[in-house]
């Protein structure tokens, strides 16, 4: 078990992050954690509890990501007699993750947390930055909590049973990170490897893991609490990818859509002189050397819903959505769009 990075939280406090190797590393590793804990994960990752701990599990899938989850979880550390000093050891997926630690937040006022990642998705993105939650009325985490992690233990192992349509939308947040981070490792590494990340070969993942995690992390350290829209340029791509899976009813994955959206970015960016060309052209080349469509275009028909879509996007401002555009490598710039442009931008040429 190696000890790659320590993110800094309010307080003195830490998140570590950890990664380990083997499956007998991964065993030795949870069951470290003693036996005054709970573990929750789903149905598709309990095969990765060790055997005999305390646990929970739960159906898959974020329909799952409700009250009544955080009340079976709840009853159960009850029921175990979990205290403040208990630790709750979540072991799936982003929607098992923020599950878990929302209520690891609100336990006895807050107990321990352990975040054990097994999807590419949730490596990458949900266990650094403490967003906690469940949906709620409709809405996407309406309800949460900020409650960072102290552990996140990356086990690449476990991405061997992923299904190829998660492990792609890990690959797009991936593919994201490229193009935020302040220099331009991560973009080389994925030009370099395409081969061995498409098929998820294990000499690669913890590497390509790793560089995303770094660009993360730099965001969040600058702003913690996305008080200083900082953060915000984590969600580069996620306005326009966010509406068009909801056009296409979510039959096109969060990453197609991010992966998309990402493009779309830069195609702005590009008409309306922010982006240089270069630069978009660099972009599109890799977003479509991953197989990603960006192609995809809405239709004249369709395009009120999409906007509809938009208008619903969290990111609102003063009443305007403010998209994630490029300057340049790590570069970005939020801004509001006029509908004209992006008419122009998703309906294609
Ligand atoms: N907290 C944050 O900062 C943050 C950031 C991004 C996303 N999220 C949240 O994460 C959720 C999406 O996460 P996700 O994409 O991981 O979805 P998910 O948790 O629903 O997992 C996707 C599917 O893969 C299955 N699965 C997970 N790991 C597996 C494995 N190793 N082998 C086989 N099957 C496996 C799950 O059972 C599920 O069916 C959303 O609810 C989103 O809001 C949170």
């Amino acid at each position: 078990m190696e000890r790659l990075f320590s993110v800094p939280l309010k307080g003195g406090a830490y998140t570590d992050v950890y990664s380990v190797k083997t499956e007998n590393e991964f065993g030795e590793c949870l069951s470290g954690y003693g036996s005054n804990v709970l573990f929750v994960a789903d149905s598709n990752t309990a095969r990765y509890l060790p055997d005999g701990v305390p646990s929970l599990v739960l159906p898959p899938g974020e329909r799952e990501k409700n009250w009544s989850s955080i009340d079976r979880i709840l009853s159960k550390a009850l029921s175990l007699g979990l205290a403040r000093d208990s630790v709750f050891i979540a072991v799936g997926g982003g929607v098992i993750l923020d599950m878990t630690a929302f209520a690891a937040s609100v336990y006895m006022r807050g107990a321990r947390v352990v975040l054990v990642p097994t999807t590419l998705l949730s490596m990458v993105d949900a266990t650094l930055g403490g967003k906690t939650g469940i949906d709620y009325g409709g809405g996407k985490n309406l309800v949460g909590t900020f409650y960072p992690a102290e552990d996140v233990i990356i086990a690449p192992h476990t991405l061997s049973t992923l299904s190829d349509k998660e492990y792609r939308c890990g690959l797009g947040e991936v593919v994201k990170h490229a193009f935020l981070s302040h220099d331009s490792r991560l973009y080389d590494f994925l030009e370099k490897n395409r081969d061995a990340v498409l098929s998820r070969s294990g000499s690669v993942m913890m590497d390509m893991i790793s560089l995303s995690l770094e660009v993360k992390i730099d965001y969040i350290t600058a702003d913690p609490e996305e008080k200083k829209g900082i953060r915000s340029a984590l969600n580069l791509g996620h306005t326009f990818g966010h509406a068009l899976e909801a056009l296409e009813g979510f039959s096109i994955s969060h990453g197609e859509g991010v992966a998309w959206g990402v493009v779309k970015a830069f195609e702005t960016g590009r008409k309306l002189g922010i982006t240089p060309p270069s630069y978009a052209e660099k972009a599109l080349s890799l977003v479509s050397s991953y197989g990603f469509d960006t192609h995809l275009s809405v239709s004249p028909e369709s395009f009120s819903s999409f906007y509809s879509a938009i208008g619903k996007d969290k990111k609102k401002k003063g009443g305007a959505v403010r998209f994630i555009l490029m300057k340049g490598q790590g570069e970005p710039v939020l801004m509001p769009l006029d509908e004209s442009i992006v008419i122009e931008a998703v309906m294609g040429e």
